[in-house]
């Protein structure tokens, strides 16, 4: 439609007034939809108020505001999420598995409250099984969204979080929150879940192993556009700062987030006393499986906010709230064969056929027997009749054999079932593995794990297409993958001239992932996503990474002892190396994407003690690897400064053996302002 059907005003006045009337329009219809499903127009007139407030906007720019429901959707690809620090720790929550934990749990209250005899007053919530995220609202509109990390720093995801639709961009008017922080849970509802599940299938693409995975894939995604096709909902359940209104229980923060136009879970109730609370939880043990979102239990808060303030926290949780888990569902089924898997790393895992079961929601037919001492210990057979668990996101478990149908315990086979070749257990080591490191199993998920989503994302570079290479004998390591030649893929199965043009493509772009995502690609044990790019922020490229030793690399926060070794036995490791060689001719981007602007710190390493009060540590941190500083955590001979803030630890005493030069605060940012180091 274009921009005269809809007579878009020729006075900017008159377009402004008409623009904040659709905006207002448009928030109310989203409401009526997504919150209280009870949609009031057909999705055709509400498409004409998005087209005709798209066409004022294309009119007039200057009249869209960050809340307008047109910039839901952000058309640019996020390069990097920075980090920020929550206004307040995101605290984790104690759990407890039974009654008696949670009259535990009740008596600590009591006792911490010196009220003995109260009746407390409790909010039961389900605990809804996604993500934790925070929302930071400044006069009535969406400012900042955040996921929560490791509860004191997470990452800002604003953009993401825009797209989801029953996240408001703006308060509604009547409630007299204003400038906010509110925290809540993204999930995926399980339809939806499903729907799209499926539909990747059809696609040739990996589904996702269950809703909360989804959701944690998809709000860390770089891409706002795919985001927002991905079905993301929300809860909102705790008003972690409000500079306006006066609440006494947490009871009325719930209702007045609900006014702002968030949305609060149905099934959250006020309750006098455990035993009222003990009840409503029991009363969820089965009928949780009928709701639309995974919860995996219930959480329990003391209702008002004077003692909770009372109670207070331990590092980790409050004490005013606990969580009660369910028990993992568990079934029997009989176990109708066994296969024997061949993993990355030529790990050898029995995997037990199953009669399929409903488990949590979902079809169970395949668990995991583990390795030969599991079977042994749970002497499991075809044929037996066995309990099979399934706890959250984890493979289901064959428990123990319930009822013994079959003779004795099935035998791992002593040779490779896909390559033949011998199968042995290494040194202590409870695996069985495929020693032939050119095995095709081992081959394929190397392939598999290199073009995966968070490694270098080939999306056309899937199982079955990998599983054709490797047959064909075209793919035996890596660097293969970018010696293909179209003819030589042209012929494979259901590969055409214009899936092989577009595979080459996907494949050369993936050439430009840098340094974290090949890290993490190459399948290196304990490093996974976070770690692969905990360390491209440490390193410029991988020679530099190749270059360190265990004690070096141990000095970066985050890395422990068996990473350190992991890496350098990988990086030792000729084959290895000889592979990263190979990818660095082929033209493969093995350098950081850490933007560094200038050099003036190259190679100088800085440890931090005590409070900064100019700038947050990860401020600094990145000012100094910007300018090719290096921050370690502990000091050492190696160590070139240290930056001292106010009450220091007893880092500032090893500075001083050490000899390490030390700055205080002023001294550092002069050096920075200056851009050289003094004498
Ligand atoms: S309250 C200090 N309420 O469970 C209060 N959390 O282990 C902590 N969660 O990190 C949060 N549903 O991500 C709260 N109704 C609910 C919740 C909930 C799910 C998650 C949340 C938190 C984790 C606690």
């Amino acid at each position: 439609m274009t921009e005269e059907e809809f007579q878009v005003p020729s006075s900017k006045k008159d377009a402004k007034r008409r623009a904040e009337e659709l905006k207002e329009k448009i928030r109310y219809h989203d409401r009526k939809y997504y919150l209280e499903n009870e949609p009031v127009i057909s999705d055709h007139e509400y498409d004409m108020l998005v087209k005709e407030l798209e066409a004022l906007e294309e009119k007039f720019p200057e009249l869209i505001t960050p809340d307008s429901p047109t910039q839901r959707v952000l058309s640019t690809e996020i390069d990097e999420f920075e980090t920020v620090e929550h206004m307040s720790a995101m605290l984790s929550l104690d759990n407890t598995y039974n009654h008696e934990e949670l009259k535990e749990f009740d008596k600590r209250v009591k006792k911490g409250l010196g009220s003995e005899h109260e009746k407390i007053s409790y909010i039961v919530e389900p605990k809804i099984d996604g993500l934790g995220v925070a929302l930071f609202y400044e006069d009535k509109i969406l400012q900042r969204g955040s996921t929560r990390g490791d509860g004191v720093r997470g990452e800002d995801i604003t953009p993401n979080l825009k797209t989801v639709p029953t996240i408001p961009l703006r308060l509604k008017e009547g409630t007299v929150l204003n400038t906010i922080e509110v925290r809540g849970e993204v999930y995926m509802p399980r339809d939806l879940f499903e729907k799209m599940n499926q539909e990747r299938i059809e696609k040739e693409k990996d589904p996702f192993a269950n809703p909360r995975n989804a959701a944690a894939g998809t709000v860390r995604n770089k891409d706002p556009s795919v985001v927002a096709e991905r079905p993301l909902d929300i809860f909102i359940y705790t008003l972690s700062h409000h500079e306006e209104g006066n609440f006494d229980t947490h009871w009325k923060c719930l209702k007045e987030m609900k006014k702002a136009g968030f949305k609060v879970n149905e099934n959250i109730v006020k309750k006098e006393g455990i035993d009222e609370v003990i009840e409503y939880i029991d009363e969820w043990k089965e009928k949780k499986e009928e709701l639309n979102y995974e919860i995996d239990g219930m959480v329990v808060k003391g209702n008002r906010l004077d003692y909770q303030e009372e109670l207070g926290a331990t590092s980790k949780h409050p004490r005013w709230a606990i969580a009660y888990k369910y028990p993992a569902m568990r079934k029997t089924s009989i176990v109708e064969d066994i296969e024997v898997q061949v993993g990355r790393t030529g790990k050898l895992t029995p995997i037990a056929i199953l009669e399929p079961i409903q488990l949590s929601g979902t079809t169970v037919e395949r668990a995991s027997l583990h390795n030969e001492d599991e079977l042994e210990r749970k002497e499991v057979n075809v044929g037996d009749k066995v309990l099979v668990e399934k706890a959250g996101e984890i493979i289901p478990q064959v428990i123990k054999v319930t009822e013994k149908k079959s003779e004795g315990v099935f035998e791992l086979p002593r040779n490779c079932p896909v390559c033949g070749s011998d199968a042995k257990k290494i040194g202590d080591e409870v695996a069985r593995r495929c020693i032939n490191a050119n095995c095709p199993a081992q081959v394929k998920q190397k392939i598999e794990h290199w073009a995966s989503r968070n490694a270098m994302d080939i999306e056309g570079l899937g199982p079955k297409v990998i599983e054709k290479l490797v047959e064909k004998d075209l793919v035996r390591v890596i660097p293969d993958l970018y010696k293909l030649q179209k003819w030589q893929i042209i012929h494979l199965e259901r590969m055409g001239e214009k899936s092989a043009q577009n595979l080459l493509s996907e494949i050369e772009e993936s050439k430009d992932q840098g340094l974290a995502r090949v890290l993490y690609g190459f399948g290196i044990r304990y490093v996974g996503s976070h770690m692969s790019q905990v360390l491209a922020k440490n390193f410029r490229s991988i020679e530099e990474l190749m270059e360190e030793d265990a004690e070096d690399l141990m000095r970066i926060d985050e890395v422990g002892p068996e990473t350190a070794q992991s890496l350098i036995s990988f990086f030792g490791d000729e084959q290895n190396r000889k592979m990263i060689d190979e990818l660095r001719a082929l033209g493969v981007d093995m350098e950081s994407e850490m933007e560094r602007t200038e050099d003036f710190l190259a190679g100088k390493r800085f440890v931090f003690t005590g409070a900064l009060d100019q700038y947050t540590r990860s401020e600094a941190s990145e000012m100094i690897e910007r300018a090719g500083g290096r921050v370690t955590s502990s000091v050492s001979g190696a160590t070139d400064f240290l930056i001292m803030g106010e009450n220091p630890g007893s880092k500032l005493d090893r500075a001083k053996e050490e000899g390490t030069t030390i700055l205080n605060e002023e001294e550092f940012q002069e050096i920075l302002e200056k851009r050289e180091i003094p004498d």
